[in-house]
């Protein structure tokens, strides 16, 4: 039985759109999940899908307007974020919820040397003296790894090299040792030999430090290499969700099957290849004018006729296995 108190995030219900000329877009659409202390949580879903706007959203960062978190909570270690206000807020980002983007630019300050930017967010959040946060900095960036830290916290990002950079990023989000670390896309921009080290890295804090991690990705071989649970999204729903032994022994939604048959194998992981990469043919419909019934149903070959008139319940299918697909007993049986 998992403890109460070994919940670091337990979102329920979450609703966030964008007002836009062209409508009102539901990007996230009663989206419920929890993840525990040290935990890796997998997000996973084909673009557009509302991987980053639900982690905007666990930050309060959706730009508002066009954005707005219209429903839901999002308790973290027993604080409803959505109530708090934006100083109470600012208290909590960076020093209890941290995130890492796919982009390290755009959370580090070109101006500033990258250890006074460490020593910032420390002291934002803990009243110490100077000395004591540039001593933690330069601790952070040598427990990323970076090579002679003590010199390098005196650089600007920009004579660090991509990997550094995200390494520097890293340590600022963890210098006040969040209970959650949100990693949107944290390795996409990265050369494919980094990208490894990169989330060996990040995976090795996670450990040592006992944080909750949810960890975005359109890879689904790092899923299997480093979540324990995985959350399928479409079109702002989460469409299943598992252990990531069940996802990948027996995925129960076609678009999860969709999705493991478009990516190459990963043999260590578990994963046989299908002869050949497919695409899961049509697109992601608009998040404006979604079909009443299953979103999923025009691009699914098992669709039947409920599957367009009524959208199916996300349920339990044994073991914390949900899927909400009218047929998922029987895309689990020929999985
Ligand atoms: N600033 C914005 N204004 C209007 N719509 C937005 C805005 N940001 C996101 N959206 C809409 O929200 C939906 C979800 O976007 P989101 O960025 O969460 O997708 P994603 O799953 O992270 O995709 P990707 O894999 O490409 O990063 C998109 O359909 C997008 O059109
Ligand atoms: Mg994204």
């Amino acid at each position: 039985m998992t403890k109460q108190s070994d919940l670091v995030l337990e979102v329920k219900n979450l609703k966030t759109v964008f007002f836009t000329n062209s409508g009102l877009f539901k990007a996230v659409d009663d989206l419920s999940f929890s993840v525990r202390r040290g935990e890796t949580l997998a997000i996973v879903g084909e673009s557009g899908c509302g991987k980053s706007v639900t982690a905007l959203s666990l930050m309060r960062l959706v730009p508002d307007p066009p954005g707005r978190i219209i429903g839901g909570s999002v308790s973290l270690e027993g604080t409803d974020l959505l109530a708090l206000d934006e100083a109470e807020m600012r208290a909590v980002r960076g020093n209890r919820i941290s995130m890492i983007f796919q982009e390290p630019m755009t959370s580090l300050n070109p101006v500033m040397r990258i250890g006074d930017q460490i020593v910032e967010a420390v002291r934002l959040h803990r009243s110490i003296p100077a000395r004591e946060a540039q001593t933690i900095a330069v601790e952070m960036l040598r427990l990323v790894r970076i090579p002679e830290p003590a010199r390098r916290a005196r650089e600007y990002p920009h004579q660090l090299s991509g990997g550094m950079r995200q390494r520097a990023m890293i340590a600022m989000a963890l210098a006040c040792r969040p209970a959650l670390l949100l990693a949107d896309e944290p390795t996409t921009a990265l050369d494919v030999t980094i990208q490894a080290q990169i989330l060996a890295l990040i995976l090795d804090l996670q450990k040592e430090l006992g944080t909750g991690l949810v960890l975005i990705t359109h890879d689904l071989g790092v899923v299997a290499q480093t979540a324990q649970r995985v959350i399928v999204m479409y079109a702002g729903r989460k469409v299943e969700e598992a252990s990531v032994e069940a996802l990948f022994a027996s995925p129960m939604h076609p678009y999860t099957r969709g999705l493991m048959a478009s990516i190459p194998a990963v043999p260590a992981a578990g994963i046989v290849a299908p002869e050949r990469l497919n695409e899961i043919p049509g697109t992601v419909p608009s998040l404006v004018r979604l079909p009443k019934g299953c979103a999923f149903a025009p691009r699914c070959k098992l669709a039947i006729k409920r599957c367009e008139a009524e959208y199916p319940p996300l349920a339990d299918w044994g073991g914390g296995h949900l899927a909400a697909c009218w047929r998922a007993e029987e895309v689990a049986e020929v999985a």
